[in-house]
């Protein structure tokens, strides 16, 4: 099938290379000249495990291309996707005006066997209202059928996400136009679920929101669980093996960020607030997401009293691992609390270079920035945090306090390696760590 694809984010990219690599021919459309010309030139605009060779492989086989100009392939296209960024606005409304620009600017070009897609995340009703517009605007394309087709891409796996999901979810008010869909994607074994328009908006954000709960319930429980002096992870194992609970998204850490879990649930509690709806546990979610950096500065507080020119090193800006995207991430709200304080601040990430209009100094060397510190917190869970040299780490440090905000660390490797190395170890939830020698902070 020809298909276009209007906007080439992460999820827009991935879904262009991913309908090629299943036997499409897709078009990657953007605005953005810079971007289309990059990818033209072989160079990835951004960092997704497997996106690259995909992309590699369909363009040899000629089944993936780009453009800057709509009206060469969406009048001759049988489906046209849209990936517009949909962002949260002052409000915690969806600012959906991106996505309208484009449907006003692509209406006359569509033709009536066209399926429109609509892929981005949407407050429920959006599709109806897309639907209502075509065929008043444009009678001749009053059979143009409209669909959602949200995607559950996690950001570090998308293509897999995207290749395997655990269910398709076909959103449509037509008939046609879920056959349509089922075409698409007919190379793809998950299970699909076939709604109405609104359902399938509703799903998509209902998902999110449930699992942000997910992670601020165990983000509760590791509060308790402190206060017992008992471990959380005992708590969320014994938890998770209860098959309608599930083990994932019971993490006790610094909390969810990413440009997904916080704009979904404001636009949920803004779209039930049209409807005269309270949401108070979508509130409490983020309420409790917000006070982690509370929790960790006070954790911090009370080793040291004061944070007054106490240098703190933060590992991870990352909002989750294998990414740059730090949009909304823990560390940046846990940096700006620090300094607050009186702390001076550096950190490291493997791939986050540098923090735009930030106070923070960011090493490119793991043990460099930790040089002088009194206390290293783990905010983002790298795999590479798990191969720390602790001995040298100590040696760099001035103060000994290990603090893994994303509960990443061993309990039972920690106590060696404080034991060996004279470090204090913290977590969220879980027992303190401390060496047998008495601590001399000098
Ligand atoms: C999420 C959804 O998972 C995905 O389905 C949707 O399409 C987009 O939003 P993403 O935002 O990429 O994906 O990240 P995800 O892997 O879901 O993690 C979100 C945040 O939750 C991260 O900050 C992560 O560190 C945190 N998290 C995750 C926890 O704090 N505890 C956990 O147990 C799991």
């Amino acid at each position: 099938m020809r298909i276009t694809v209007i906007g080439t984010g992460y999820v827009g990219l991935v879904t262009g290379a991913s309908l090629a690599y299943l036997g499409h021919q897709a078009v990657c459309v953007d605005v953005n000249e810079e971007k289309i010309k990059l990818l033209k030139s072989g160079v990835m605009p951004l960092w997704e495990p497997g996106l690259e060779s995909m992309i590699r492989d369909v363009e040899l086989q000629g089944r993936l291309d780009y453009s800057t100009d709509v009206s060469a392939s969406v009048p001759v296209s049988d489906a046209v996707f849209l990936t517009l960024g949909t962002p949260s606005s002052e409000s915690g409304e969806v600012d959906l005006s991106a996505l309208w620009s484009v449907v006003r600017s692509i209406a006359p070009m569509l033709h009536r066997d066209t399926l429109l897609i609509i892929k981005s995340t949407v407050p429920a009703g959006t599709c109806e209202q897309i639907e209502a517009y075509l065929h008043q605007q444009f009678p001749a394309s009053a059979s143009i059928a409209v669909a959602h087709n949200p995607e559950f891409l996690r950001q570090g796996s998308a293509v897999r996400d995207f290749l395997a999901p655990d269910r398709l979810v076909f959103g449509a008010s037509r008939p046609e136009a879920h056959h349509r869909l089922e075409e698409i994607y007919a190379a793809i074994q998950s299970p699909v679920i076939k709604c109405g328009l609104r359902e399938a908006e509703l799903i998509k954000c209902a998902s999110n929101a449930f699992l942000a709960m997910k992670i601020s319930y165990a983000n509760m429980m590791s509060d308790l669980c402190d206060a017992l002096g008992i471990s959380v992870d005992a708590v969320a194992e014994g938890m998770g093996l209860d098959r309608r609970i599930g083990s994932e998204f019971l993490r006790a850490g610094a909390g969810y960020g990413g440009s997904c879990f916080p704009k979904d649930l404001r636009a949920l509690i803004a779209l039930a607030a049209k409807e005269h709806l309270d949401m108070e546990l979508l509130k409490a979610t983020e309420a409790i997401n917000r006070q982690r950096v509370q929790v960790i500065c006070r954790r911090l507080e009370g080793i040291f009293g004061s944070l007054e020119d106490k240098q703190i090193t933060i590992y991870g800006l990352a909002f989750k691992p294998n990414t740059d995207d730090t949009r909304e991430a823990p560390a940046l709200r846990i940096s700006s609390m620090l300094q607050e304080a009186g702390a001076r601040i550096r950190a490291y990430d493997p791939v986050v270079a540098g923090l735009p209009d930030r106070q923070v100094d960011v090493d490119t060397d793991m043990y460099e920035a930790a040089d002088g510190s009194d206390c290293v917190v783990i905010v983002t869970d790298w795999d590479q945090f798990n191969r720390l040299d602790w001995g040298r780490l100590r040696q760099v440090m001035r103060s000994p306090y290990i603090f893994d905000a994303r509960n990443m660390l061993d309990i039972a490797v920690m106590t060696e390696n404080c034991k060996r190395y004279g470090l204090h170890y913290m977590s969220l939830g879980r027992p303190s760590i401390a060496p047998d020698v008495p601590l001399t902070i000098d």
